[in-house]
């Protein structure tokens, strides 16, 4: 029997089985029968969490590209693997195939080698969602440097913080993004970023809005002319299999954002086989993940699991309202596209919009519709079932994050029965536990704890860039032998988990996780700010809002704090970006302390979410009196 393609429940359940009882002699043959090995491991796994160390694969050489191209040029050399849709409808949408992506992949290669780029190096690249984004990402892996992807609505802070914590030797960006109908100046940023990131020798910049930019001299460099006289052939660096493939920042409840690093082999293995499986990927489907390659779903389900399956992947740079909120329907339509997958907070503002928009457009292309990034509520998730997938598409609600780099829990489509709201099954080879607040494991169904994972699989970031020992801390140590994610969840009668909502200081708006710490910081930054304190609260639309308790220095009459707002929204957005500008700002006299003072976050929680009835509690608090003065101005 073949583990790699599962295809009804009972395979799942055997599948399943062995993945528990013999975890090394099942990923040793999906690795095994897959993918293509310079030379094969000498050992499948060691571990221990208390160290934590992880290794996958070891022994084994191999190149990421080598699997995602090369071996596909035989046999889907004329197969589209990139479709690239502009963020105008009106300009061209651009096929590449397994072969031009080849010869792309490998004088972008050459480009970086030319430019001194080695093994190991680390490059950022902060780019809009076009074809170069990709390219350059694969180009990396060709050479075996590791690749650094910044988000590109990440402000010039953000991003140089980014650059420095890696030491990035090079900066791959453009002059300019569009984004829906606005454009952005992409290179201008890059520049203010760099004033403060000496590791940073050359940046290469693709021309997309045509603006006229500046270009320091001996720094930068037009990307185009270099790719023009680059060879389209560029052997493959053999790299290790626990060699870094790339590094992606997220955001923790406290410090700065911490640099996940990815491995390649078992990184690979994980994410190719999940795809598989998640979407149920047959030859010739046209599959779309509405992600940005900035965040870890781009990257595993945009990039490299699709490409190592031989898939055709969709990249679309534009956003779902423009030119209006058709948009995603127009491009399903006109690519046939069989799998998509979005997130919640789209799926929420599109069921705002009316169904008028879907009507207009044939989805009978659809097979499978995926969700990811924030629990599903049960209004998003009918409106999806009913509307979109006109219920003949099974709905995969797809529970991971950045640091587990692969799809932990869903449903398989058309295999498991899915759920509103549940993201269903743990994937083979996850071991889920639920935990209890004093570290015991929840044992049977219908139990609700802290989730954790009790045994390492192939595609867990191995490491925190240069911080190992936070790496521990973070999600090592609040139980004994487990990695915990931070989310809460529930497991239902069947077996069936459910993911409840993060139970740390991490609020996810949009989809995007956001810690509180640095944008505390960054309110905290400005002159009038003596404190502050974000909580996060219920949204329509984007899952979670920000509400900010700010402590003036000097309390300024009411049209001066209308300023301050504006003025607090202005210095997150610089520090941060525009994703974690607050939604309230609710000045006030003092915050809620325990006597040891720390601030008593659960209590500005429940005032922001309207749910004072049952505060707890309060009389042994620093200032009690604080509560109800926060209570009569809340927002
Ligand atoms: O809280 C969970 C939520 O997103 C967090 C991970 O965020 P990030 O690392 O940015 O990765 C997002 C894309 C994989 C998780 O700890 N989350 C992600 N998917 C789901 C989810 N919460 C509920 N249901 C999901 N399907």
């Amino acid at each position: 029997m073949s583990n790699y393609h599962i295809k009804h429940l009972e395979e799942y359940y055997q599948v399943y089985r062995k993945s528990v009882r013999e975890p090394e002699n099942f990923w040793e043959e999906v690795a095994e029968e897959h993918f293509m090995w310079r030379k094969k491991w000498d050992k499948v796994l060691s571990w221990d969490f208390t160290k934590p160390e992880v290794k996958w694969f070891e022994g084994a050489k191999l190149n990421i590209t080598e699997n995602c191209i090369d071996r596909h040029l035989a046999t889907r050399g004329d197969k589209t693997a990139i479709i690239f849709e502009p963020n105008d409808p009106k300009e061209a949408s651009e096929h590449i195939t397994y072969k031009q992506l080849h010869e792309r992949v490998n004088q972008f290669a050459n480009v970086l080698k030319d430019e001194g780029i080695k093994k190991g190096d680390r490059v950022c690249i902060y780019l809009p969602m076009i074809p170069e984004l990709a390219i350059a990402v694969l180009a990396c892996a060709r050479v075996g440097a590791i690749h650094s992807v910044v988000f590109a609505g990440f402000s010039s802070t953000a991003l140089s913080t980014r650059i420095n914590d890696s030491e990035c030797k090079m900066v791959i960006t453009s002059d300019g993004s569009y984004r829906g109908a606005k454009t952005i100046d992409l290179k201008a940023i890059v520049d203010d970023a760099l004033e403060d990131c000496p590791c940073v020798k050359s940046v290469l910049v693709a021309k997309r809005i045509h603006s006229d930019i500046g270009m320091k001299e001996g720094r930068d460099k037009w990307l185009q002319p270099l790719l023009d006289k680059a060879s389209s052939d560029c052997k493959a660096e053999i790299m290790d299999a626990e060699d870094p493939l790339f590094i992606l920042y997220t955001s923790g409840s406290t410090g700065k954002p911490k640099g996940m690093v990815h491995t390649i082999a078992g990184y690979m293995v994980y994410t190719a086989y999940t795809f598989k499986n998640v979407f149920q990927y047959r030859e010739n489907d046209v599959y779309w993940c509405t992600a940005d390659i900035g965040w870890i779903t781009g990257h595993s389900y945009i990039v490299y699991g699709p490409l190592a399956n031989g898939a055709t992947t969709v990249m679309f740079e534009g956003v779902p309202s423009y030119p209006d909120f058709g948009r995603f329907w127009e491009v399903v339509e006109k690519h046939r596209v069989n799998q998509f997958y979005t997130a919640p907070t789209a799926i929420r503002a599109l069921a705002k919009q009316g169904v008028d928009f879907i009507e207009s457009h044939d989805l009978s292309s659809l097979k499978v519709l995926g969700s990811v990034g924030e629990p599903i509520n049960e209004e998003a998730w009918h409106w999806y079932n009913d509307n979109v997938g006109k219920k003949r598409c099974p709905i995969v609600d797809t529970w991971w994050q950045t640091e587990t780099g692969g799809i932990m829990v869903s449903p398989l489509p058309f295999v498991t029965p899915t759920k509103p709201t549940y993201a269903t099954l743990p994937f083979p080879g996850i071991q889920p536990a639920l935990m209890d607040e004093v570290g015991e494991e929840l044992k049977g169904n219908q139990v609700e704890g802290r989730l954790c994972i009790k045994f390492p699989w192939p595609s867990m970031a191995r490491t925190i860039w240069g911080n190992h020992e936070r790496y521990r801390e973070t999600y090592f140590s609040a139980f004994e032998n487990k990695y915990f994610t931070g989310d809460g969840a529930l497991r239902d009668e069947v077996g069936y988990y459910r993911i409840t909502g993060r139970v740390d200081d991490v609020i996810i708006v949009s989809g995007h996780n956001l810690g509180t710490a640095p944008i505390e910081d960054a309110i905290n930054e400005h002159p009038a700010v003596a404190e502050s304190a974000i909580v996060g609260f219920p949204h329509d639309i984007k899952g979670n809002a920000l509400y900010g308790f700010v402590i003036l220095k000097d309390t300024g009459e009411s049209r001066v704090q209308d300023n301050l707002r504006k003025e607090i929204n202005q210095i997150i957005t610089e520090h941060i970006g525009p994703i974690a500008k607050l939604d309230k700002i609710q000045f006030t006299s003092g915050l809620p302390k325990t006597r040891s003072g720390k601030i008593m976050r659960r209590i500005l929680r429940k005032i922001a979410c309207k749910d004072i009835s049952n505060l707890g509690d309060t009389s042994t608090l620093l200032n009690p009196e604080v509560v109800q003065e926060i209570i009569d101005n809340a927002i």
